[in-house]
């Protein structure tokens, strides 16, 4: 059980034993004008979805798989959630950990959790309505397999943590960070961002819609975009897979 009044949240908190995927209630509750910050959140998953069409596995009682309803405030939302997501691990004294570009959350080569951002038409405006999808590899399960590439915020601190604490935290980072990215743009993050990414300076394959281009990823861009050197010259990627090569 998570202990919802303990992540003290300011908008409703909706926690549910199964459901098909947290961002499709959230995306119901979203059209039918759900309250800012609205969150979401499931021990199951049946139907769990990650970035580029990709299944996203949950651990019951382990992990966390909430998804948060967010006025359209920005198209770097996803990297602000990130970025959020790697401060509130710094308040809790988890040190040694990384952004790897657009938004994964990483402990070395293991990814300790991930954002998947959509975007719905509100039904009543023209205006739009993001959803934000984040699944955090909190405590390592003892009995299930866990992929080897996959990490837990408990094996980069050392120790079990209480899922509502890392609940807590995040979201009073991403609320405070919305506000400026609201008022501000992307900018009073890029070189938090830059300095947290793993990605940059490193050769890597950038892959979107059956194209692929290798190079160096050489900068952070103030609208999110990454810069990347390559034989026939500077590419800007703004979405898409960024591999890193080892
Ligand atoms: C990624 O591919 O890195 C993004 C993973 C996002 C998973 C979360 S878990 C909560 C929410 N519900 C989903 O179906 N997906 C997101």
């Amino acid at each position: 059980m998570l202990d919802t009044k303990a992540i003290a949240h300011t908008a409703p908190l909706i926690y549910l034993e199964e459901v098909d995927s947290t961002n499709n209630i959230a995306a119901d509750l979203g059209r039918q004008g759900a309250v800012p910050f609205t969150v979401v959140m499931a021990e199951r998953q049946t139907a769990g979805r990650g970035r580029h069409g990709r299944v996203w596995r949950t651990f019951p009682y382990q992990s966390l798989a909430m998804s948060i309803v967010i006025p359209a405030v920005d198209s770097t939302l996803p990297l602000v959630a990130c970025l959020s997501l790697y401060q509130a691990c710094h308040d809790l004294g988890i040190q040694n950990i990384a952004l790897k570009w657009p938004n994964d959350l990483m402990f070395g080569s293991r990814k300790l959790a991930g954002v998947l951002t959509e975007s719905y038409p509100l039904s009543n405006s023209t205006g739009r309505f993001y959803v934000l999808g984040c699944g955090i590899n909190v405590n390592t399960p003892e009995d299930e397999d866990v992929p080897e590439v996959a990490g837990t915020l408990a094996m980069a601190v050392g120790r079990p943590l209480a899922r509502e604490e890392v609940a807590k935290a995040f979201l009073v980072r991403l609320q405070k960070n919305c506000t400026t990215l609201e008022k501000h743009g992307f900018a009073p993050f890029l070189t938090e961002y830059q300095q947290a990414c793993i990605t940059l300076g490193k050769p890597v394959v950038w892959k979107e819609g059956g194209r692929e281009v290798s190079g160096i990823a050489r900068d952070l861009n103030a609208d999110g975009s990454i810069l990347l050197e390559t034989p026939a010259g500077m590419h800007t990627c703004h979405s898409g897979e960024m591999i890193i090569e080892h």
